[in-house]
C-alpha cells in the first residue's frame, strides 16, 4: 500500500470514534482524508472546529459547519494527524505550520485520536525538526535560546501561520524528555508555542500499516 492509501485507511477508521455533537478536526493530508470521511456521515454531526484555516475551507467546501471554538466548548474529540509520535503517544506536529491552533483545540477536547501513517511511528521524538511558532520582533532572541537547548534552528522561508507569526524548524534535537523539552521552550518569551505534544498526548492512535490500521491506547 502506498503511503497516501493508509492515511486514508486511517481516516476511514477514524470515523468509529466520531460521536454525535461537535468534533474537532486537524489539519494535513491525514487529515483532509479524514474530512473527506467525516462528509459522507457529516449528518450525523452538528459541526467541526477546525484548527486552521485551509482544514476549515475544506470542511465548507463539504457542507460541514465550521464552529468557533469558544462557542463550542469543551469538544468530546479531535482528530489529527502527526509528524512523529511515539508508543507514549508523544507527538511533534506542526509540519503544516498549524500547530498552536492545533494545541488549542486539542487542550479542548476530552479524546485526542491521531491518525498516522506507519512511518510516523519512531522510538525517540526528534528526527523531524521541531516547529516552533514564534512572534516574528522575537525571531533571534527565540534562535539564541534554542541553540542553547542544543537545536539549530531554521527559519521557514516564505511562511506565515493563519496567526501572523514565524515558525522556526528546530533541527539536530534528540528528545529524551519530551514534557521537559515542550516546557522548556515555551518559556522562552517570545514563542507562542512548540510543536511538541506531550503534556497533552494523543489517547489512541490509530496506525496504517501494510497488515491494516493497528490501534494503539495511551
Ligand atoms: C500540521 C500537522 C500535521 O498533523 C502533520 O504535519 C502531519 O501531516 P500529514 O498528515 O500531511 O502527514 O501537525 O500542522
Amino acid at each position: 500500500m502506498t503511503q497516501d492509501e493508509l492515511k486514508q485507511a486511517v481516516a476511514r477508521a477514524a470515523i468509529e470514534h466520531v460521536p454525535a455533537g461537535v468534533i474537532g478536526v486537524g489539519t494535513g493530508s491525514t487529515a483532509n482524508y479524514f474530512i473527506d470521511e467525516l462528509a459522507k456521515i457529516k449528518g450525523r454531526i452538528d459541526g467541526a472546529v477546525a484548527s486552521s484555516e485551509a482544514t476549515a475551507q475544506r470542511l465548507k467546501s463539504h457542507g460541514i459547519q465550521v464552529l468557533d471554538l469558544n462557542s463550542a466548548g469543551e469538544l468530546a474529540v479531535y482528530v489529527d494527524g502527526a509528524d512523529e509520535i511515539t508508543e507514549h503517544m508523544h507527538m511533534i506536529k506542526g509540519g503544516g505550520g498549524a500547530l498552536t491552533r492545533e494545541k488549542i483545540v486539542a487542550a479542548c477536547s476530552r479524546k485526542f485520536v491521531c491518525i498516522a501513517d506507519g512511518s510516523k511511528l519512531v522510538g525517540m521524538l526528534g528526527n523531524f525538526p521541531l516547529p516552533v511558532e514564534v512572534i516574528p520582533m522575537a525571531q533571534s532572541y527565540v534562535a539564541r535560546e534554542l541553540v542553547k537547548l542544543g537545536g539549530q534552528p531554521m527559519l521557514r522561508q516564505g511562511f506565515t501561520t493563519d496567526n501572523g507569526n514565524i515558525i522556526l524548524d528546530v533541527h539536530g534535537l534528540q528528545i529524551m524528555n519530551p514534557v521537559e523539552l515542550e516546557t522548556q521552550i515555551n518559556q522562552i518569551t517570545g514563542v507562542v508555542t512548540n510543536g511538541l505534544f506531550a503534556r497533552r498526548p494523543a489517547d489512541v492512535l490509530l496506525l496504517g500499516t501494510s497488515e491494516g490500521v493497528r490501534t494503539l491506547q495511551a
